[in-house]
């Protein structure tokens, strides 16, 4: 019997998202490998979540999919339902997010095992879809739930930093070295640009089943820049110092009065995760603690929107606007056309940016990736940190909702960040990204580049 190239194109999908299954699922496995049962289950502020939360929710995420989709399958637990679902109304009763520390059950052992019944289910569920319709809608699910893990994935290193940092034994790679100085602004043509994801995009590589934007991305649509200037560079924990010894936290000048009221509620001196001892700066990252100035060429992390736009605003710059962001990540003024990635179409790897499979655990030195610059000279702009832009995060014009409660139901109040960190896995981000925190947060990787009106 021979299968119909619809049939094989389904086929081959169902084996490529089942590979990418095994791969994603295994990798979160592999982030908590060296914690001890204690660390599991501590949840050490209302922002972050005990990891046995997230080996438990990213399963639970797939087992509604089980629920709503596989014939006949059976819910594994009530009571997993109720402790593991997020924030998700349309799936029922949940524990409040700051007790997700309060409880010991269900243990460690019994949310691996959850776990593994629920990938036992899953693979079996995907071999079953290869003679039946309605496929499409079930593996457009399951890949949303992988990108889901991948975002808990970076989540997890979050939050394994609050909770443990140095005393978390990762397996740190060496970190390679800066080998140009990146210096000044590029100076970037405005005008007409097409923003968001779908226009002029060249197929991703891989399988056409694992192409994916999120809803957020789309749909690309045309928006006017006037000319503009962006920092080639990262902003440096050199610069960020600066900024701290000129008494930048004690001036209100620099910031808005929202980031002035929680500088002073939170008595905020620095970025979070530095430290003064005798009187010097120290930043406490996964390998020890460092004086801030033997890093003053690494990037800045762990500031707020708050910090990032005052520090702006006392370097006589601004951020950019997330559509100067893509364009400077997207452009290619020679050809005039869109590219993937700053560095062209190649796809995106540990020589062009640091995510999480360079195994850094860190950030890099400026000047690290010169092969990922862009054709402005704008270096890191993919991976090290999440760079926050002015933009609030809304629907694009015509945007529509593609999944219940994914996306469309964060539209208020957050501001947009762009880029992806060295948490981020490789195949989770794109120029296109639109990532989402509030104001006043930097537990995650968030640091900055200035912008200028030309
Ligand atoms: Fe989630």
């Amino acid at each position: 019997m021979t299968a119909s190239a619809g049939e094989l194109s389904k086929i081959s999908g169902v084996s490529a998202i089942g590979a990418l299954y095994r791969r994603v699922r295994a990798r979160t496995m592999q982030i908590v490998a060296p914690l001890e049962i204690e660390d599991y289950v501590i949840q050490t502020a209302e922002f972050m979540s005990p990891p046995r939360w997230h080996i438990g929710h990213t399963s639970w995420f797939f087992e509604t999919v089980l629920q709503a989709h596989r014939p006949g399958y059976k819910i594994y637990s009530e009571d997993y339902l109720f402790y593991f679902n997020s924030y998700y109304e349309g799936f029922g009763a949940r524990i409040e997010r700051t007790k997700r520390g309060t409880k010991s059950r269900p243990t460690v052992k019994d949310t691996v095992a959850y776990r593994n019944h629920v990938d036992e289910q899953m693979l079996g569920f995907l071999e079953s879809l290869n003679a039946k319709t309605g496929a499409e809608t079930v593996l457009s699910l399951v890949r949303l739930g992988l990108e889901h893990e991948m975002q808990h994935q970076e989540l997890l290193v979050y939050d394994i930093k609050h909770l443990l940092c140095d005393q978390y034994a990762a397996p740190i790679q060496p970190a390679p070295a800066s080998s140009v100085k990146v210096e000044g602004m590029a100076e970037i043509e405005g005008g007409l640009f097409w923003l968001g994801y779908g226009h002029e995009e060249k197929p991703q590589a891989g399988m056409p089943a694992l192409q994916f934007a999120f809803d957020n991305e789309k749909p690309a649509h045309q928006v006017f820049l006037q000319d503009y200037a962006l920092g080639r560079a990262l902003v440096s924990n050199g610069d960020f110092l600066e900024f701290i010894q000129d008494h930048g936290y004690q001036n209100f000048r620099w910031w808005f009065s929202e980031g002035w009221e929680v500088v002073n509620r939170e008595k905020w001196l620095a970025p979070l995760y530095w430290e003064l001892h005798d009187g010097e700066w120290m930043i406490r990252d996964f390998t020890g603690l460092h004086p801030a100035a033997g890093k003053a060429n690494e990037p800045v992390a762990h500031v707020s929107y708050y910090e990032a736009s005052a520090f702006a605003k006392w370097a006589g710059k601004r951020l950019p606007t997330e559509a100067e962001w893509e364009k400077a990540a997207t452009f290619e003024p020679n050809s005039a056309h869109r590219i993937a990635f700053p560095w062209g179409d190649d796809p995106v790897e540990s020589t062009k940016a640091n995510l999480l499979e360079s195994g850094l655990w860190s950030v890099a030195a400026i000047g690290s990736f010169p092969a990922g610059q862009n054709a402005y000279g704008c270096h890191q702009m993919i991976g090290d940190v999440w760079e926050w832009t002015t933009s609030d995060y809304v629907p694009y014009p015509g945007f529509k909702s593609e999944f219940d409660e994914y996306n469309d139901k964060w539209f208020v109040n957050q501001k947009v960040l762009r880029g992806g960190s060295y948490a981020t896995p490789q195949a989770h981000i794109r120029s296109t990204y639109r990532n989402f925190f509030h104001a006043h947060e930097r537990w995650m990787i968030s640091g900055f580049r200035c912008a200028k009106d030309a």
